[in-house]
């Protein structure tokens, strides 16, 4: 697994382990911590082997199949993912996001491995015509380099497979993943302001900022906030070894497949607020703020193909995921505090 020790591939990994697969983590730290090893292992009781090293670097990623000949597929996190960063930067994220994937497509074949499952997102969508999304929405042009390397990915790996290259892929288009495991041992790490909601929310609720601020109460929505389809990152995971065990044991005639996960529920940022205070009974200090530039108005998922074909669907209610976001706040601030 690319991207192991980060947000989403740490949650993965528990459920991977916990259904009985043996990972190793290819990861060079850029935005993850060694720590998160001890929080998997207090959770599952197994260290899952981990690799320091950079995806860009071809020779590494030869090294790592040399090294594990029994890997059998790859889950591929390793990204850069700041949105706004990726305007800044756009070469880093190209060459990171872009590299990284063409040199595993380009070693898998060599090395036996036959799928890889590569991590997506709705903002292929854009601001999309309906809602709920389907995975036959038109793909509107990407408003940053960090959506434009979603795009292009997906490409990339549809051109390969249409080669010919004799490998597997499930594409996973991802909606707002939110929330952490419910032992608080693993979740999202911080990385200096947050830009995301749920991790300002959940500062703010801890004192840390002041101040959470509402982007726009003024859109074409019933309370005036945007709109987007909150999932639980367990129930992202889960869909993860869903979609390895399918690639693995060709349960899947197509060699391509494109899933969205999302809960099939829209909710707005008010909303969020809301059940967050309801949930944890903390009140969460907000203001009404301008419109943040380039954000999406409403965008939620229509789950279904997900649901019917992988036997899939995001259980956990939005209460439970924000209690769980609030004790990976708490279990922080502890550490901080130690
Ligand atoms: P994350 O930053 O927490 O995890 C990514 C991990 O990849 C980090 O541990 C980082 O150190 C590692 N990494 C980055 N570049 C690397 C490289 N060249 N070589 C080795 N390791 C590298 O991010 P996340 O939220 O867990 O996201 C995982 C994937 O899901 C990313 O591809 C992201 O674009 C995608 N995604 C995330 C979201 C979201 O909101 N979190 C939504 C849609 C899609
Ligand atoms: C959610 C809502 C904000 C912060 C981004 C990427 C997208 C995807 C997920 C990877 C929006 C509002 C936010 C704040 C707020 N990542 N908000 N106050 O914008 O849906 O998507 O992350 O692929 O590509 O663009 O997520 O969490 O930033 O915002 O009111 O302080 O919360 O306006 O409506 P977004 P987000």
């Amino acid at each position: 697994m690319t991207g192991g020790t980060g947000y989403i591939g740490s949650h993965t990994v528990v459920e991977l382990q916990q259904a009985g697969y043996s990972v190793v983590i290819i990861d060079n730290l850029s935005n993850s911590n060694i720590e998160v090893l001890d929080g998997i292992e207090r959770i599952t009781g197994i260290r899952p082997d981990f690799v320091k090293a950079d995806c860009t670097d071809m020779a590494a990623v030869e090294k790592l199949f040399v090294e594990y000949p029994g890997i059998k597929g790859i889950i591929n996190f390793a990204a850069s993912k700041a949105v706004g960063e990726s305007m800044q930067k756009p070469l880093l994220y190209y060459r990171n996001n872009l590299n990284t994937l063409m040199n595993l497509l380009d070693a898998m074949p060599r090395h036996g491995v036959k799928g890889i499952v590569f991590s997506s997102s709705c903002t292929v969508y854009g601001e999309p015509d309906e809602n709920p999304v389907t995975e036959q929405a038109p793909i509107k042009k990407a408003t940053s380099p960090y959506g434009n390397t979603k795009q292009i990915s997906e490409e990339i790996i549809t051109d390969v497979i249409n080669s010919g290259a004799p490998i597997k892929s499930v594409i996973l288009r991802y909606f707002n993943p939110v929330g952490a495991h419910p032992s608080a041992e693993i979740g999202e790490l911080p990385n200096g302001v947050p830009q995301n909601l749920v991790p300002f929310l959940t500062q703010t609720a801890a004192g840390i900022r002041p101040m959470l601020s509402v982007f726009g109460d003024d859109y074409n929505t019933p309370d005036g906030s945007c709109i987007r389809d909150y999932i639980n990152v367990v129930d992202l995971a889960k869909a993860h070894v869903i979609a390895v065990e399918r690639m693995l044991e060709d349960k899947s005639e197509a060699p391509i497949e494109i899933f969205n996960l999302g809960t099939g529920t829209g909710l707005s940022v008010l909303e969020l607020i809301a059940a967050f205070e309801r949930a944890t009974g903390v009140k969460v200090p907000h203001k009404i703020a301008a419109r943040r530039p380039g954000d999406i108005e409403k965008v939620w998922a229509n789950p279904k193909y997900a649901n019917e074909v992988l036997g899939w669907r995001a259980e956990t209610p939005i209460d439970d995921t924000m209690r769980s976001a609030w004790a990976w706040q708490q279990h922080l601030g502890a550490l901080r505090k130690a």
